[in-house]
């Protein structure tokens, strides 16, 4: 049910730690990501992890794999919002040695396809920062538009960044 093509979704394990800090201070990652603008370490990783670990109402986060298994990343529905039925999308493909080659766009289509069928969401969105263009032609390719742009939104490593919006409905 939560598989892809090329990728499956799982809920995450305390083991996943050791997952997690192979990324978490790799800034060809972070750069993207609103939560590491400063080194983390694994106390701050573990903390949040035990908190991610449990789903609630307004979020759920999970590991994304391979299909043999290998741990990619992680993926998430936060701020979900059961009357409005909407929720923001957020993702990482920590592993850098299997970015830009389709996992992405495989596991947000299997996040997709849970929000939708699985959550009876009307409606997700994500904010991403302008010059993460592959990060927005990676949403593109899984149907999501661009509705707003906030300019010079984000300072991140001395330079300011756009705010892009985007969206999708339940096809
Ligand atoms: C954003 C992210 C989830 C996308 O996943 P991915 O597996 O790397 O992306 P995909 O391979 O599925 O799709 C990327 C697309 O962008 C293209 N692309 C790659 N680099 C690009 C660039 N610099 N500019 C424009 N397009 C680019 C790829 O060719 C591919 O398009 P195609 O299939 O038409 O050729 C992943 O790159 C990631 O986690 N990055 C680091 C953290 C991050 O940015 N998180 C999201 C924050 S909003």
């Amino acid at each position: 049910m939560f598989k892809g093509e090329k990728t499956r979704l799982r809920a995450l394990e305390r083991s996943d730690i050791d997952n997690f800090m192979t990324w978490v201070n790799n800034r060809e990652i972070t750069q993207y990501l609103l939560a590491f603008s400063v080194p983390v370490s694994r106390a701050f990783e573990e903390k949040w992890l035990e908190s991610a670990m449990f789903h609630t109402a307004t979020d759920k986060v999970f590991a994304i794999e391979t299909l043999a298994g290998e741990y990619l990343g992680n993926c998430g529905l936060h701020q979900i919002d059961s009357i409005n039925r909407h929720a923001e999308l957020g993702i990482v493909i920590g592993n850098s040695a299997y970015l830009s080659q389709g996992y992405g766009t495989d596991a947000i289509k299997v996040l997709l396809r849970l929000a939708f069928d699985n959550l009876n969401l009307e409606k997700v969105y994500l904010r991403v920062y302008g010059n993460n263009t592959r990060g927005i032609r990676c949403y593109e390719k899984c149907g999501f538009v661009t509705v707003g742009r906030l300019k010079r939104h984000r300072f991140i490593d001395g330079e300011w960044q756009d705010e892009v919006l985007m969206e999708v409905f339940r096809g």
